[in-house]
């Protein structure tokens, strides 16, 4: 069959095998490579893949890709991100310097409250453009799909707004975002005193979000001074009976249980866990839950990271995200972020590969389209401006993406170009 476009001259090609299941233990320290290969697309898919030219599908009308012997990997999913907000908090930066805790400052009426003032007084012009312009660095990165968080709003007018934004953006951009609501992300102060009522009105915004697809996740941030798991199970619930899926934010400051709560209810992912315990690990373990690390967000709160190399011996499916959010990780770059599980959580360069494309899909139900480039799947890929994986880990902090094609578009060029000869 005569492709749409051809990429040839791939120096090297690693993707994730594919296994229909989120990869774990040996099969997460293993990836398919094929050298002086090509990628053949139709239809924004792959037609077909594998080591030679890829001379037999190319047509007339064919339009063809030189990948200069470089990198191929599929498009990578950061499938943690509160891309979705207004403004920046940099005024905090010098007091976190300091050593003020995180949870302190949220006390104080700072940190995510303070995003939230600005998110509500933002209008949908600003929040797009200012979404917008993370988006395009995300994809600058090689990200190709996203998971995006409300929870910036904390009331029902302006939580539907950074989902509609969020929504419009998704038809806009050529990345791909999946919505999460993430009502309960902070208590307002006005409800100190009466959290059920904030609850019984996250639960009720639900509604509203599942009629306008504005959401496929629900979330809440399970913490000491945040919700307690109690108050995760409610909301949780109430989001699983309404058919959202589920994901939480716990095991960041202290292990409370949220990570075996998540376990139980069949939650797609448990983020942060930092802190994660014996009992935490283990419920991970015989669970399809992924374990969702943020290294960046430990990196930028320089607090512990999570025990990654216990949490893969013992079995536990790992994905790795950027948290791109103003507080904990005000940062897009998510190469930077498999940077860090290199050095800090001592990740093999498969294993990242895996976390940040097919197991990360996972973490977002998406993995039947996208975190492999294998026939069937959208054609979604990067080309580097090196020679191979673990060269892009080990030069750290730099941009080493040169090329991505989204659905079989190029729509980063020639980026990056640089004049040395890469190994
Ligand atoms: O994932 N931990 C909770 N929420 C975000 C941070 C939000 C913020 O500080 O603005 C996170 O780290
Ligand atoms: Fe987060």
């Amino acid at each position: 069959m005569q492709a749409d476009l051809v990429v040839s001259n791939i120096g090297i090609l690693w993707t994730p095998k594919e296994s229909g299941k989120p990869l774990r233990l040996k099969a997460f320290d293993e990836v398919e490579e094929y050298r002086n290969a090509f990628i053949a697309v139709k239809d924004g898919k792959i037609l077909a893949l594998g080591e030679g030219d890829g001379e037999r599908y190319m047509g007339e009308h064919t339009q063809k890709h030189d990948a200069e012997g470089k990198l191929v990997t599929p498009g990578l999913v950061d499938s943690h991100t509160h891309v979705v907000h207004y403004g920046s908090r940099e005024y905090e930066f010098e007091k976190k310097m300091r050593g003020v805790p995180y949870l302190k400052i949220l006390e104080e009426g700072g940190g995510i409250l303070a995003s939230v003032r600005m998110t509500q007084e933002a209008n949908e012009e600003a929040l797009y453009n200012q979404s917008k312009i993370s988006l395009d660095r995300m994809l600058s990165y090689g990200v190709t799909t996203v998971e995006g968080k409300s929870g910036y709003g904390l009331d029902a007018d302006t939580e539907l707004k950074q989902l509609r934004v969020q929504k419009r953006l998704n038809e806009d951009h050529p990345v791909d975002i999946v919505g999460t609501y993430l009502g309960a992300h902070a208590l307002p102060k006005a409800y100190k005193n009466n959290r059920k009522a904030f609850l019984d009105s996250v639960v009720d915004t639900m509604d509203v979000v599942k009629k306008e697809k504005l959401a496929e996740f629900v979330d809440i941030f399970c913490e000491k001074g945040v919700f307690n798991v109690e108050e995760s199970r409610y909301i949780l619930e109430e989001a699983k009976k309404r058919g959202f899926g589920l994901k939480i934010h716990a095991d960041e400051i202290e292990a409370l249980g949220g990570v075996e709560l998540a376990c139980e209810l069949g939650a797609a992912s448990a983020d942060h866990l930092m802190v994660v315990n014996d009992s935490g690990i283990d419920a991970l373990s015989k669970s399809d839950t992924i374990a969702n690390v943020l290294p960046s967000t430990s990196f930028n709160l320089q607090s512990e990271y999570a025990p990654v190399r216990k949490m893969i011996n013992r079995g536990v499916a790992l994905a790795l995200s950027s948290d791109y959010n103003p507080g904990s990780s005000p940062s897009e770059n998510f190469l930077f972020t498999l940077n860090i599980a290199a050095i800090h959580m001592k990740m093999s360069p498969r294993e990242i590969l895996n976390a940040a494309t097919i197991n990360a899909a996972h973490s977002i139900q998406k993995a039947d389209r996208v975190g492999i480039l294998k026939e069937g799947y959208n054609a979604d890929f990067v080309i580097y401006e090196a020679g191979n994986f673990p060269y892009v880990l080990y030069h750290f902090a730099i941009n080493h993406v040169k090329d991505v094609f989204k659905n079989g578009t190029l729509v980063v060029s020639n980026q990056n170009k640089v004049w040395e000869e890469k190994p």
